[in-house]
């Protein structure tokens, strides 16, 4: 359909949570686009309200609510109806209960099906404007959701883009909700992968971060046998500057992926790898499948091929049954590793997982307080990772202009990095010496 102005409409998405919420909001906003709904940057102008939700831990969940109740305020003088979708995570686990708790709603729908989005969007205009009768559609599809959403929009003019090559997950993880959420663990295939990087290219993107729950377990899902490195090598091979890759799984890490590191030139040294706790007793009740000896292992082995590899990861505290001693394993890990970066997290019991029943639950003040000492430590270990680059040139991937005559790029190790510039060089990879460093980014002066 082509855009006509009187038929134009407005619309507005929130994402909330991880990444693969912020692609699947802008496979949303490209479907749409294409029924005449143009983006627009408030709720007020807004004809169609998309709140793509996340249900990972509790005040994600009560923040959905919150803001249904502000949404309902900026609309309730409005002469045309507003329609309002909940999207996302919470819309998957919570389906008709959100409706029940929050009238205000009119569609609902899950990660597994957002692209049937114009199709129970038409039905409720069609049927229901009046009466009023929401549609929940969350039940897992028999088609596929990547080959019914169309192409990547030309004029997105990203520099860096998510492309989701993996989602769900099979590991269970005893505190997680994404198993239930997002599903059994599914790869799309290399071919249509492929495609989707090339359409991305054509836009202009230069370095593309591929995305998945558990990343690292991709596997072609049809035609030729590959593994996640493979895939990496092949994309490699695209006319793009740089590629990332998050959030991977300790056992699903492989000799051959660390290898990338050192033979893939366009993979960035940089590797988002959650530990989530130190104490191997925490770990097992986790269900990680893992031991802090042996993630400190794949650690050694990654540095020894690429020692400036920068380590991110996160970390729960006040998991069920976790003493000060087992905190404390938490914390030396942080030492070890000197994580460039890292997310904490209080633990949060969440319905239907197996640690939300679990009884030994650690009482809330104690959790805040772990999670304040492990964030000064988190905060150190960033600060001195980040102030070994000072005086330093680093290569500087340049994505914005912040304010005329001010831009700001990613290193190799994903630091964010502002600058001045007479001229554009959005898309560039210029040279940047490093004047001043803080935890959470870089300024410096551009060398031509
Ligand atoms: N409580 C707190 N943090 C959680 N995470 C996942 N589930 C929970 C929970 N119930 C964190 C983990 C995971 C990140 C995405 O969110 O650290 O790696
Ligand atoms: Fe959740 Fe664990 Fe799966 Fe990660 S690996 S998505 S934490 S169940």
């Amino acid at each position: 359909m082509t855009s006509d102005k009187n038929t134009q409409k407005g619309l507005y998405i929130k994402n909330f949570g991880c990444q693969m919420n912020v692609y699947d909001g802008d496979r949303m906003q490209e479907m749409m686009s294409s029924h005449n709904y143009d983006s627009v940057n408030s709720v007020e102008d807004a004809d169609l309200v998309i709140l793509n939700t996340c249900h990972i831990r509790e005040k994600a969940t009560e923040k959905i609510y919150s803001e249904l109740g502000r949404i309902k305020k900026n609309i309730s003088g409005k002469k045309e109806k507003t329609i309002v979708a909940v999207a996302g995570c919470v819309a998957q686990a919570e389906g008709e209960e959100l409706v029940k708790r929050a009238p205000i709603i009119d569609l609902v729908f899950g990660p597994l099906t957002y692209h049937h989005l114009p199709d129970i969007l038409q039905s409720f205009e069609n049927d229901n404007l009046n009466k009023k009768k929401a549609i929940v559609d969350i039940e897992p599809p028999n088609e596929d959701k990547f080959t019914e959403l169309p192409k990547r929009l030309k004029d997105n003019r990203a520099i860096s883009a998510f492309l989701s090559v993996q989602e769900g997950c099979d590991k269970f993880c005893t505190f997680c909700v994404v198993p239930y959420t997002r599903g059994v663990e599914t790869s799309r295939s290399f071919l249509e992968i492929k495609d989707e990087a090339n359409e991305l290219i054509s836009t202009g993107v230069q370095e593309i971060i591929l995305l998945g729950q558990n990343v690292n377990a991709w596997s072609n899902s049809n035609g030729k046998k590959m593994d996640f490195a493979d895939l990496i090598y092949e994309l490699s091979l695209l006319d793009l500057k740089r590629i990332r890759f998050t959030t991977s799984h300790p056992n699903d890490m492989n000799h051959k992926l660390i290898s990338s590191f050192r033979d893939v030139e366009k993979l960035q040294p940089y590797l988002h790898l959650p530990i989530q706790s130190g104490s191997n007793k925490v770990l097992k009740n986790m269900n990680r499948n893992y031991s802090s000896e042996e993630y400190v292992e794949i650690i050694s082995e990654l540095k020894s091929i690429r020692p400036d590899i920068a380590i991110s990861g996160d970390f729960i505290v006040g998991f069920p049954g976790e003493t000060e001693d087992d905190f404390n394993k938490t914390e030396e890990i942080i030492k070890k590793i000197g994580y460039a970066h890292a997310y904490s997290f209080k633990y949060s019991p969440r319905p239907g997982t197996p640690a939300g029943q679990m009884e030994n639950q650690i009482d809330e003040k104690i959790k805040s307080n772990r999670l304040q000492r492990l964030q000064d430590e988190i905060k150190r270990s960033m600060y001195k990772y980040n102030k070994r680059f000072l005086n330093e040139n680093l290569q500087v991937l340049v994505e914005k202009e912040t304010t005329p005559g001010y831009f700001s790029g990613r290193s190799p190790y994903l630091q964010s990095i502002h600058f001045q510039s007479e001229s554009s060089c959005i898309g560039n990879i210029v040279d940047i010496k490093v004047l001043k460093v803080n935890e959470n980014s870089l300024s410096g002066e551009i060398l031509h």
